[in-house]
């Protein structure tokens, strides 16, 4: 039988964990390399729409499920739907949340060694092919990838066996208010490199000629990812949340926050890109190519490059802890003296999936048939269908299992949710969200 979890301690630490969660790796280096392939402005158009219109009613829909039954991600559906398979959506979210960590957790590693690097002086006087040069030899060295990627998961597992408030909240609350400055400062240097304009309009000029089947699924799997949607950590999170909490605005402001670092991402890389003659479309290493070499035209730049890396540590362990999160608090059912031991035995678990992952980007040769690596087939698996099943789950079960009033009355605890807009979220999630992923799911396989 479940526990009652623990709680978060306030408001703001469930806001900021949250928003750790949502903001990493998708917003800060997942969108500006998969925009910078898929044609730019028009993908970052339709990955914006898709985070409003079907980004934000999930996660509204997550929230209601995690504080209305307050358990974590496997019983919280079991309550809900007794006798039902319905729990596999929760299972389902545990299995994703393992797979995502594992490959996660390999570019928090290539993070700890630019971080290493950087503080030790290794960027200095290099121009742009030795950026590229020196991103290839970190890559292919398997021991220093694997060692690296261990110090990851550690530092995430010492966070999470400590619990909610004195591990997760403890470390959120400090780690994001800083990134949120440290990307300000980043930001404010890049747009005024010469020549940004020209990377300014390619992320938000829309080509719609750009625009395929292919891209709509990537930028909705993009708005998935940003948001931590479609496995349940939402629900995790919002299970330690308490009853006079306002679910709607919470929401609100997680997705804006989102929304905000996404659009200084991109700010930060693309007049970057242009005004130093790279490619936008470099595939997962850009920013670790790109940023260092913006950093190195700059006065300081030694240290705002230290700064932006720490930034983009904290960004990746806020979300890191969330993948754990929902993985232990599975498994112990909440129960607080297996935590330990469970976060422990996941997290090296979770290690030894990634391996190949981390081995995958510079060693390993590309999976046979489907010509991806084992990391971008992880990805890929991820992103582009756990996500969004996971979504599509999610949007079908919340009407069909809880009762529209009963839905109302727990939205509206703590918050002054008005009737109309109920309505108006209650048929997103209904309708449009299931509509759009199958379409977006059948344009993609080439059937409309
Ligand atoms: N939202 C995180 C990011 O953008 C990734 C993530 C996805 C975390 C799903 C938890 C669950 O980096």
């Amino acid at each position: 039988m479940s526990k009652q979890p623990e709680q978060w301690a306030s408001k703001l630490g469930f806001i900021l964990a949250a928003a750790g969660s949502a903001i990493g790796l998708g917003a800060i280096w997942k969108l500006p390399f998969t925009a910078g392939e898929n044609g730019g402005g028009a993908f970052f158009l339709v990955f914006v729409l898709m985070l409003l219109f079907l980004g934000l009613p999930l996660l509204l829909a997550e929230f209601t499920i995690g504080r209305k039954t307050q358990r974590e991600a496997i019983s919280a559906y079991r309550t809900l739907a007794p006798d039902s398979n319905w729990h596999w959506i929760g299972k389902l979210g545990v299995g994703a949340a393992f797979l995502l960590l594992s490959f996660y957790s390999v570019v928090g590693g290539w993070i700890v060694i630019y971080l290493v690097q950087a503080i030790s002086g290794q960027f200095v006087g290099l121009d742009s092919e030795g950026f590229e040069n020196m991103f290839a030899q970190v890559t292919q060295n398997g021991w220093l990838v694997l060692t690296a990627h261990f110090v990851f998961m550690i530092m995430t597992i010492l966070v999470v066996q400590g619990g909610i408030q004195k591990g997760i909240e403890r470390s959120t609350r400090w780690m994001m208010p800083t990134l949120f400055v440290l990307f300000i400062i980043i930001v404010i240097r890049s747009v005024t490199l010469d020549g940004a304009m020209e990377g300014i309009a390619f992320f938000f000029y829309p080509d719609f000629s750009n625009l395929d089947g292919q891209t709509i699924l990537y930028a909705l799997g993009q708005a998935f990812f940003s948001l931590s949607l479609g496995i349940s950590v939402m629900v995790t999170y919002s299970s330690y949340l308490k009853k006079e909490e306002d679910l709607p605005r919470s929401a609100i402001s997680i997705v804006s926050l989102t929304l905000f670092i996404s659009i200084l991402a991109g700010l930060a890389i693309f007049p970057a890109v242009f005004s130093l003659g790279f490619e936008p479309t470099e595939g997962p290493p850009l920013i670790f190519i790109v940023l260092p070499a913006v950093f190195s035209e700059m006065v300081f730049g030694q240290l705002f490059f230290t700064l932006f890396i720490i930034l983009l540590l904290f960004a990746t362990l806020t979300s890191a802890f969330s993948l754990l999160e929902i993985v232990v608090a599975s498994v112990t059912k909440n129960n607080p003296e297996k935590r330990k031991k469970v976060a422990w035995i996941c997290g090296l678990l979770i290690f030894t999936l990634g391996i190949p992952s981390a081995l995958s980007e510079g060693i390993l040769p590309t999976l046979p048939v489907i010509g991806m690596t084992f990391f971008g087939a992880s990805d890929f698996l991820v992103s582009n269908i756990l996500l969004p099943v996971g979504a599509l789950l999610i949007a079908i079960f919340t009407p069909l299992k809880i009762k529209k009033d009963d839905l109302f009355t727990e939205i509206q605890h703590g918050s002054s949710f008005k009737r109309r807009t109920f309505e108006i979220w209650y048929f997103l999630l209904k309708y449009i969200v299931p509509v759009a992923i199958l379409l977006a799911f059948l344009n993609a396989i080439g059937i409309i």
